[in-house]
Order: C-alpha cells, then sequence, then structure tokens
C-alpha cells in the first residue's frame, strides 16, 4: 500500500518505517526542515534501537522518502496517518491544534479517497472532530474516512513492539476503512480488535492509566513497606502471580516520567472532567507519582542529614533505559530539588547526557560512570541502564568519599552491596 505519516516525531518516524519494512511505500512528512534535511542525510533525531539501520535498509529500497508537503503525501497515499504533536497545556488538557491544522491542510489537498488515520493519543471524540474539520475544508465529490489505531510503542523496544503487537486496535466507521486497515496489518498476524472511533480513541488513554495506577499503586505499597520493614520487591512477586493482576509494571522506583503516562493522564483526567464525570483516581495517581521523588529526595536527605556543600554522583537522567529521551524524566525534578538544598551533582548518562544538558543546569557532566561516582558523598541511580548492571563497585567504592548507595530504581541486591561495605537505600526495601 502507498502510506503518507504526517508528523515524523517518534511515533510518525517509527510507524512509518516500520510500514515501509512490511512492504508498503511510504512517505514520512514534517514540518521541521532541518529534521527532514537530516532524514535525508541518513541521520535519524532520536536515539530508538535498531532505527537507523531500518532508516538505511529501506532507504536504499526505495520504499521510504522523506518530504516537507503534506500536499505530496496526501497526492501519493492511500492511507494517510496523522501523527504530530498533542503537546499538554498549562492546564494538562491536550494541545490538538496541530491536529486541527493537518487535517486542513490533508482537506485542501484531497481529490479522490482517501482514508486518514489518527496515530497520535488524542482525547475521546477528536476523530469527530477531524472528520468535521475535513469535510468543511475539502473540495467537493471527494471522498474520505477517519480512523482512529491508537499506538502501543514504548520507547526503547518500539520497532519490537510495532512488529509484534499484542494487539492492534482499529477504530472505524465504514468497512471499507477496517477492510484498508485489517489488510495493512495483515501481514503482523496479531489479533484486531475493531471499535467504534471513540472507543478506540479511550482505550489508548485507558491502557496507559491503568499501567501508570499500577506504578503508582507500588510506589505507595513500596513506602508502607519502608515504614514498615517489609520488602517491595517481595511483595510485588507475591502480588504478580495473581494472574489478575500480572507481573509487569510492578516495580517500584521514583515514579514515571516521559512524554506520554503524565501527559495522557492529565488530558484523560481533564477530558472526563470536561464530559462531566469524577475521575479523582487519575489526579491521586499523578499526585503519588509527583511525591514520590520528593520522597526519594527525603530519603538522600535522613541518610545523609546535611546536604549543603555535599558531593552526589548520579548514574542515569533518561526517563527509563535505552532511550536519550529527557521528556517529563523523574531525574530533571530530583537533581534540581537535591541542587537547591545546595548539593553539586556530577552526572553520567549513557545516552541521555545531550538532550540533558540543556535541561539540567550546573550539574558537571562526566564520561563514564566511574568518574560519576569519584570523590562523591553517595551515589544515586535515577535510571536502571544495563551497564551499570556490570559496575566494578570495588572500583566505585574505592573512588568514592562515602560508600553510600541510593538505588532510585531497586536494581541491585542490597546483601550484596552491603557486604561489600556499601550503605544501600532502596525504594520500598525496609530502609
Ligand atoms: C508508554 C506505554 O508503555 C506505551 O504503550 C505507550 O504507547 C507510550 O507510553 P513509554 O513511555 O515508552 O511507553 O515507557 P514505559 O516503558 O511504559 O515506562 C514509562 C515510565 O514508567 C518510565 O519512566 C518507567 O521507568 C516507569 N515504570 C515502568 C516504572 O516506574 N515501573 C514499572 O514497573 C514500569
Amino acid at each position: 500500500m502507498k502510506i503518507g505519516i504526517i508528523g515524523s516525531g517518534y511515533v510518525g518516524l517509527v510507524t512509518g518505517v516500520c510500514f515501509a519494512h512490511l512492504g508498503n511505500d511510504v512517505i514520512c512528512v514534517d514540518n521541521d526542515l532541518q529534521k527532514v534535511a537530516m532524514l535525508r542525510k541518513g541521520k535519524v533525531p532520536i536515539y530508538e534501537p535498531g532505527l537507523s539501520e531500518m532508516i538505511r535498509q529501506n532507504r536504499l529500497e526505495k520504499r521510504l522518502s522523506f518530504s516537507t508537503s503534506i500536499a505530496e503525501a496526501v497526492d501519493f497515499a492511500d492511507v494517510i496517518f496523522i501523527s504530530v504533536n498533542t503537546p499538554p497545556k498549562e492546564n494538562g488538557e491536550a494541545d490538538l491544534s496541530s491536529v486541527e491544522n493537518v487535517a486542513r491542510e490533508i482537506a485542501r489537498n484531497l481529490k479522490e479517497y482517501r482514508l486518514i488515520v489518527e496515530k497520535s493519543t488524542v482525547p475521546v471524540q477528536t476523530g469527530e472532530w477531524i472528520y468535521k474539520t475535513i469535510r468543511e475544508n475539502h473540495k467537493k465529490g471527494a471522498q474520505f474516512d477517519v480512523a482512529s489505531n491508537p499506538e502501543f510503542l514504548r520507547e526503547g523496544s518500539a520497532i519490537h513492539d510495532f512488529l509484534q503487537p499484542d494487539r492492534i486496535v482499529i477504530g472505524v466507521s465504514s468497512t471499507k476503512a477496517e477492510t484498508i486497515l485489517k489488510k495493512l496489518y495483515a501481514p503482523l498476524k496479531a489479533p484486531i480488535v475493531v471499535t467504534d472511533i471513540k472507543s478506540a480513541e479511550l482505550i489508548k488513554h485507558a491502557s496507559n492509566s491503568f499501567l501508570a495506577t499500577k506504578i503508582a499503586f507500588i510506589n505507595a505499597v513500596g513506602r508502607v513497606c519502608d515504614a514498615a520493614g517489609a520488602d517491595v520487591e517481595q511483595v510485588a512477586k507475591g502480588l504478580g502471580l495473581d494472574p489478575r493482576i500480572g507481573p509487569s509494571f510492578l516495580k517500584a522506583g521514583v515514579g514515571f516520567g516521559g512524554f506520554c503516562f503524565p501527559k495522557d493522564l492529565s488530558a484523560f483526567y481533564r477530558m472526563s472532567e470536561k464530559l462531566g464525570v469524577k475521575f479523582g483516581l487519575l489526579k491521586e495517581v499523578l499526585d503519588i507519582n509527583e511525591d514520590q521523588k520528593q520522597y526519594f529526595v527525603q530519603k538522600i536527605e535522613n541518610a545523609l542529614w546535611n546536604l549543603k556543600g555535599k558531593t552526589l554522583g548520579v548514574l542515569g537522567l533518561a526517563f527509563k533505559p535505552d532511550t536519550d529521551d529527557m521528556r517529563f524524566a523523574p531525574s530533571i525534578t530530583i537533581i534540581e530539588s537535591l541542587q537547591r538544598e545546595g548539593v553539586h551533582i556530577q552526572a553520567y548518562d549513557p545516552q541521555a547526557m545531550a538532550k540533558a544538558r540543556p535541561v539540567l543546569k550546573k550539574v558537571k557532566f562526566v564520561r563514564d560512570p566511574y568518574q560519576a561516582a569519584a570523590g562523591a558523598d553517595a551515589l544515586v541511580v535515577l535510571t536502571e541502564w544495563c551497564e551499570f548492571k556490570n559496575l566494578d563497585f570495588e572500583r566505585v567504592k574505592k573512588s568514592m568519599r562515602h560508600p553510600v548507595l541510593f538505588d532510585g530504581r531497586n536494581m541491585f541486591d542490597p546483601k550484596e552491596l552491603k557486604k561489600m561495605g556499601f550503605q544501600y537505600h532502596g525504594i520500598g526495601r525496609g530502609a
């Protein structure tokens, strides 16, 4: 099939490349001229394992191109995906102005039937607005359908998530749209859930909110564990083996970040409020997540007594491993809170330092984990990068002023580290 992707950010780029990989002809559009120029040169603006090789391969095989023109994509493609940014407004609502602008631009260029699919995470009823906008702005006679096809891509494993999905959700209002999307996704051999457009939109917000709720829940349980002297890791194991609960997303830590969970939860909360539905649970999840970062800072202060003038080595800045994404990363709030107390920060992250530099002021960025530990009063783990697992802790200990470790992701075995002479503080591990 011929596919147009409007918006070549994280989701659009991965979606476009994967469709090309499946044998479709894809044109990815973005209004950022610099980004398009970069992509045409084979440079990828984000770090996502496997993505640049896949782009290179599909460009070589002439199935993937980049453009700044929506008109070109509308002329070329049978199916057009809208995957532009829907950033949060001050009040938490999703800002849909880019979606509206794209819909209008598609309408102006519509000459024959096109299926327009919303891929961006949008509040329920956005599909209706897209339909209305296109209908009001398009040339007479051109046929079109609108559909919803939410993405469930995790950063760091987005290609795998696209090519081996648990399910594909398509929200449609015509058999024609259903047939096209089923044909497009047929090679993936995954269960396809066909719904109306509004239900598909809600599946996305409800899924992300539910996952975030699990994390907030286990973090709150972790605080009880700390207070009572229990171990949240053991509690999570016992909980997760119940198939009605499941083991995933029960990892206690310094809280969730990233561009999806915080934004989607706020947007879902605001949307429910607008629809007259009280959904205080979502607000509580957001509050627990904010508190969790301060809880960790407090833990550090309780253990080190005075923070003023002390040096902390930070391992990991990205909101999770295998990405360079700093958006809504818990590290930002935690580091800023520590700096307000007069702490010097020396930090290392395997991928995110370039993106962290403009965000985190007065941080000394170092070249490896050992430099982060050198001369530090304590070491603080904020992202569970695999490379930290194999650190030589004897070397780390020798270079530190005091061997104290705050493991914000519960990635290390407390017993082992204590045996080596470290003072260990995890989350919900009774200390
Ligand atoms: C999420 C959804 O998983 C994905 O389906 C959606 O389409 C986009 O949003 P992503 O934001 O890439 O993906 O990351 P995810 O792996 O879900 O983690 C989100 C945050 O939760 C991270 O900060 C992570 O560290 C944190 N997390 C996750 C926990 O603290 N504990 C857990 O058990 C799981």
